[in-house]
């Protein structure tokens, strides 16, 4: 996956503000590291509970336990920072648990929950990365990424995407994650706000609680593809406002960005000097672009966090950017293939009672809004009431498993991944139907 940042948009920021978490972090790890070592050198050595920390505004949770340390017992600060107690985890895990544990017990369960496409790597970016290995590419590469693979992104940037980056302004991580709280930590102070619109990717909020930031979550609506328009967003801005998230194609529900108002929006953006943007578009190999002040502050972040992004992996996704206009005719197939299961979806679930539909415009998911559904009571189940309990009922009854929408802010739909075969797509077409006839007899299917 890949994150590049609004440089289109070209919104200066400042960086004085310091990060005044930093300190207290650094000495939480240095109490929980040393604490196994002081069980077997000074057994009466007693850990207490840390002082909260005044930066932080969630309280602290600091239970001490008793601990057996050796011939004496001694106590343990259970403490976990404050900024891992303000992350969620996620709501999705639970339902893929239960379908991997009767995967496991032999019942034949469709999963259409994967976020990952289902096709293999073309074999010439397989054989970049087994050549890199072979001739010797397994050494530190620079932190940044390599220089032929910056600016083979420049050069993809621009021939794709229109806009003009130098090597200078790229950033190679381990995955769009890495970029994307990379991007995050580097201009975020504690208290600035995030705006993310959303259905959006379940990690966008944790991230932004991570750097110790306040998502604010902007519901879009089906009606308008759920795209944030620059009313919304406009609405939606405070004197805190430092980030706004803008993904496209969306995950959840593969919604594009057109150009027009992506331009409105920029506008709106330009107003607000505080206000920075960052546009994501999916590749394995994360990477981010941007002005070069910025690309800075998140390769200094990446420095110490990671170095850069596996010398195999930068190889292979150098030969990915060498197979043509937008992955040349290998990447063409699997567009196609996707435009014909999205077709299939669209058109099979669009002939459902009450079902809404956007067709997506990218990736490879669709959004699907099942809420006429909800309120159904089901005998031995109990009542559907929301986004999870459907997507339970539907492994359940029709041992197929989707994501839903409540994890990605939005509890009227289910995320459907058609990252699956067409014939597993109408078989699994085919079991929701029935499930969901089981499920309103009397509506017209
Ligand atoms: C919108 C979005 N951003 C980021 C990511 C994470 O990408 P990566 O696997 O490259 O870290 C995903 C993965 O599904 C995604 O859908």
């Amino acid at each position: 996956m890949a994150a590049s940042a609004g440089a289109p948009f070209g919104i200066g920021f400042s960086q004085s503000r310091a990060h005044p978490t930093q300190l207290s972090l650094g000495f939480s790890h240095s109490i929980s590291s040393s604490a196994s070592k002081f069980v077997s050198l000074h057994s009466d050595f007693s850990l207490r509970a840390v002082d909260n920390t005044k930066e932080f505004q969630s309280p602290r949770l600091t239970p001490v336990v008793k601990a057996q340390g050796g011939p004496r017992q001694m106590d343990v600060d259970l403490a976990l920072s404050p900024r891992v107690n303000a992350v969620k985890t996620s709501n999705t895990l639970a339902i893929i648990d239960q379908a991997t544990a009767l995967l496991k017990a032999g019942v034949p369960v469709i999963s259409l929950a994967i976020g990952e496409p289902d096709f293999d790597t073309p074999s010439a970016i397989a054989d970049a990365g087994i050549k890199a290995i072979s001739e010797g590419y397994t050494r530190y590469t620079p932190n940044a990424g390599t220089l032929e693979l910056r600016t083979a992104i420049c050069q993809k940037l621009k021939e794709e995407n229109g806009i003009s980056y130098t090597p200078d302004q790229i950033v190679v991580s381990n995955g769009a994650k890495q970029s994307i709280l990379q991007a995050i930590l580097a201009v975020c102070s504690p208290g600035d706000e995030v705006i993310i619109p959303a259905p959006c990717w379940v990690s966008y909020p944790e991230m932004a609680r991570l750097a110790d930031t306040t998502p604010i979550i902007v519901p879009t609506c089906i009606s308008e593809n759920f795209l944030m328009n620059h009313k919304l967003l406009e609405a939606t801005l405070t004197e805190k406002s430092r980030l706004l998230i803008l993904c496209s194609p969306s995950n959840p529900s593969g919604s594009v960005y057109p150009k027009k108002l992506l331009e409105e929006i920029a506008a709106i953006i330009a107003k607000h000097p505080r206000l920075l943007a960052f546009a994501m578009t999916g590749w394995r190999l994360g990477y981010i672009a941007g002005p070069k002040h910025f690309v800075s502050a998140c390769a200094k972040i990446q420095s110490q966090l990671t170095s850069g992004a596996s010398s195999i992996a930068q190889e292979a996704a150098f030969a990915a950017l060498s197979m043509g206009y937008a992955g040349g005719e290998t990447v063409a197939t699997m567009v196609n293939a996707y435009k014909e299961r999205r077709d299939f979806l669209v058109e099979s679930f669009g002939e459902l009672e009450g079902v809404k539909i956007s067709e997506p415009q990218g990736a490879f998911h669709i959004f699907i809004d099942f809420s006429h559904y909800y309120g159904a009571e089901v005998k031995g189940f109990g009542v559907i009431d929301g986004s999870e309990s459907l997507c339970r009922y539907l492994l359940d009854l029709a041992q197929v498993v989707l994501v839903p929408g409540i994890a990605f802010g939005d509890n009227t739909c289910i995320r459907i991944s058609y990252a699956a075969s067409l014939a597993t797509l109408r078989e699994a077409f085919g079991r929701i139907k029935k499930a969901l006839v089981a499920l309103r007899p009397a509506a017209p299917l």
